[in-house]
């Protein structure tokens, strides 16, 4: 796994400033979380990542590289909010996630490797051959980042991957997350506009605001003591937590 550093990125969107000059770290191995209300720039950040939103400024680095994005083994794989649109109804969950490996190889390593990537998300094996219409949403993001892993990434991007689905499963997903983190040293951008959501998967958040990072630290040292009247704004909104007020720091 690798380490994706946004420097100094600035998008526009004619007079729109949706990114404004934001610097941030995914270090190897991490989850960090973006948090922020609708239209403060998670996604235009994301997408600036994938080649997918024009960038005035800044450069975006994989292990101190720029990000490729071009050709068929990217290095960074997006999973999005919806998972009844994000996966072709007419292939079977099995195809959807083995078009996205690499190529070169054998028929047999294909439907090995679809079976482990599939057990890996916890979805049984013998359902490689269902469509996704068969799925329910849960089961469908399960799929979504079974694919994404296919892709053999070096960073996932999830984009309110939980914010389409039920609240009942929603915590099954994010459990998913903390173990994929756990067990393949997954480093992942995880944005949500619900801070709650965030500080149970992500090791650092970082706080987005009118296009800007207004905060960022160790998820436990930014919901402990929030530097930023924003950030306190998000936590007065999750239930069950009081953060420090006026503490000096
Ligand atoms: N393709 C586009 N063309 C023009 N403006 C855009 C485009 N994409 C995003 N914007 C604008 O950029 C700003 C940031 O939007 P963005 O979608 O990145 O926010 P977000 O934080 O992901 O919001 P949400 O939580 O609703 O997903 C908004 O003002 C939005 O209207
Ligand atoms: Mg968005």
């Amino acid at each position: 796994m690798s380490t994706l550093v946004f420097d100094d990125v600035t998008v526009q969107y004619g007079h729109t400033t949706a990114v404004d000059g934001v610097s941030l770290t995914v270090p190897a191995g991490q989850v960090v979380g973006l948090v922020g209300e609708s239209g403060s720039g998670k996604s235009t950040l994301a997408r600036a990542a994938v080649g997918l939103a024009p960038m005035q400024g800044g450069r975006i680095l994989l292990d101190g590289a720029p990000v490729p994005t071009r050709g068929r083994n990217r290095p960074l794989q997006m999973v999005f909010q919806d998972p009844y649109s994000s996966l072709d109804p007419r292939m079977s969950i099995g195809e959807s996630v083995a078009e996205a490996m690499p190529r070169g190889a054998s028929r047999a390593e294909r439907r090995a490797e679809v079976e482990r990537l599939l057990e890996l998300v916890h979805l049984d094996p013998a359902r490689a051959g269902v469509r996704p219409s068969e799925m329910s949403g849960g089961q469908r993001q399960r799929v979504a980042l079974a694919r994404a892993l296919a892709g053999r990434p070096a960073v996932v991007i999830a984009d309110e991957i939980t914010s389409a689905l039920d609240v009942s499963i929603q915590g099954a997903v994010l459990n998913l997350v903390r173990e994929l983190q756990r067990e393949l040293g997954l480093s992942m951008l995880f944005i949500s506009h619900n801070l709650a959501v965030v500080r149970y998967v992500a090791t650092h958040v970082a706080v987005m605001h009118h296009g800007r990072i207004v905060e960022e630290g160790p998820t436990a040292q930014v919901l402990a003591t929030p530097d930023h009247d924003y950030t306190r704004e998000l936590l007065a909104a999750v239930p069950g937590t009081k953060p420090q007020t006026g503490t000096p720091r």
